[in-house]
């Protein structure tokens, strides 16, 4: 999808009318020649039609394109047609349909592209071995601009590998693993650096933890990302409170960033409020950093262009439309994104696996005995109301907690679809 078509999400709309705003204000505060001066308002009236158009909403500054605070995406009626809503946002995950977000509802609203099967065959052809399970199974199911990262690399232009860890508590649970395993599987068929970020800093400024515990969960956390298996040689972990102070590169980058997102941008983008300290309201611009080469010289030797590509969930989404939005504007390429869907937490896919509560979530320092018996007290099976009709009728694997993790984790096909069938 290009760019372009991308302006078209009412989300995108909204963040382009506010810097067109800004643009104006400035072009008329520095006195600047009336043609440029009208030029600019001509835009911005225009952005102005075309929002109306798209939301059936004035623009309004200052209020984002969703009822409910920002970043938050309101995804449309649920996929059963019950009228809920998804709510998808770094911090929050919630639906009402059993069966989870609707992703495809997902994409249009935040203007990615679908990953296709010819996308799939695609990675197959140039990366010459067989698609992940995560691919093969619709998990990374949206992206922005993998085809041009796999155009780049089929003529020698190699790209790097970034993705991060908020760590907000002592253990990780199996659904933060989600990104990691497809992160190593992407460095291990393309032979590329990674970069993998530790937001003690975001962890610090979002919950009522102290400086101290955040930088040791992010230690804590770095061993269980290790254990992933990651290249030693070509993957680079940081913790924010370490690296910021110790990289005047990444550190002028995170200024450059920061000079080109307005106030208005972040709260259309993030839903900040005036109440929110300005450690958030500049935060976003330390996540973005990471996805331009030149924030690593040791590691890129102070190149610029090097293509960076992010695999995440997609509630991270929000903070990397920012980047892409400002890459262009500060000399850099866009980062480019495979987006996953989310791990259900043990009650359903209403809502992620979430650490901040112990009964949704496996963690990796659970015991095999304690991960049987959380299945079997809190996976919800979507089963029948006895035990008779449940053996005459069988489950539904489309709600059964149990079958949707064996999709992110039983590797053979058939395997899966036999289950599938069985509890049908
Ligand atoms: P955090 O710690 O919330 O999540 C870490 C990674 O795990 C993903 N994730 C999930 N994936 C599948 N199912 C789930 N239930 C689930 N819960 C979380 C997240 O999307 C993320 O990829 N601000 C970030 C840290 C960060 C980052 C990055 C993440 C910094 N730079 C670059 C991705 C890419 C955070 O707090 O992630």
């Amino acid at each position: 999808m290009t760019d372009c078509q991308e302006a078209n999400s009412p989300m995108e709309l909204y963040e382009k009318l506010t810097a067109q705003g800004d643009k104006v204000r400035a072009l008329k505060t520095d006195k600047a020649e009336k043609a440029e001066v009208v030029a600019a308002v001509q835009m911005l009236l225009k952005l102005k039609v075309d929002y109306k158009q798209t939301t059936g909403q004035d623009y309004k500054a200052g209020c984002p394109p969703s009822e409910t605070a920002a970043a938050v995406t309101d995804n449309g009626p649920a996929a059963d047609g019950d009228g809920g809503e998804d709510n998808v946002d770094p911090w929050n995950v919630s639906t009402t349909n059993a069966k989870g977000v609707d992703y495809d509802k997902l994409i249009v609203r935040f203007g990615s592209s679908k990953v296709e099967k010819e996308l799939v065959d695609r990675i197959e052809k140039v990366s010459g071995q067989k698609p992940h399970r995560f691919l093969r199974r619709g998990i990374f199911f949206s992206h922005r601009d993998m085809h041009q990262v796999l155009d780049a690399y089929e003529k020698h232009k190699s790209f790097y590998l970034y993705t991060g860890r908020g760590p907000s508590s002592e253990a990780m649970h199996v659904g933060h693993l989600i990104p990691f395993i497809f992160t190593k599987w992407l460095q291990d068929v393309f032979d590329i650096p990674l970069v993998i970020q530790l937001t003690d800093d975001e962890k610090y400024l979002w919950k009522d933890l102290s400086l101290e515990d955040c930088h040791r969960f992010a230690v804590e956390n770095a061993k269980d990302i290790i254990a992933c298996g990651f290249d030693v040689n070509k993957t680079f972990i940081f913790s924010d409170l370490d690296y910021m102070g110790a990289s005047p590169d990444f550190y002028r980058n995170v200024v450059k960033i920061q000079k080109h997102v307005t106030f208005n941008q972040v709260k259309g983008i993030f839903g900040f409020t005036d109440s929110d300290c300005i450690g958030k309201i500049s935060f976003p611009a330390i996540q973005a950093a990471p996805s331009f080469s030149s924030s690593f010289p040791q590691i890129f030797g102070g190149r610029k262009d090097i293509q960076c590509l992010i695999p995440c969930a997609i509630d991270q989404d929000p903070y990397f439309r920012m980047t892409r939005d400002v890459a262009p504007r500060i000399g850099y390429p866009k980062p480019a994104l495979l987006h996953s869907t989310f791990f259900p937490a043990l009650q359903g896919a209403q809502t992620k696996m979430s650490a901040s509560d112990a009964n949704t979530s496996i963690f990796l320092t659970d015991t095999p005995k304690q991960i049987k018996s959380k299945i079997n007290k809190h996976a919800f099976s979507g089963g029948k109301d006895t035990v008779e009709e449940h053996r005459k009728y069988g489950g539904n694997a489309d709600v059964d907690v149990s079958f949707m993790y064996l999709t992110f984790f039983l590797e053979d096909d058939e395997q899966l679809e036999k289950i599938r069938q069985v509890s049908v």
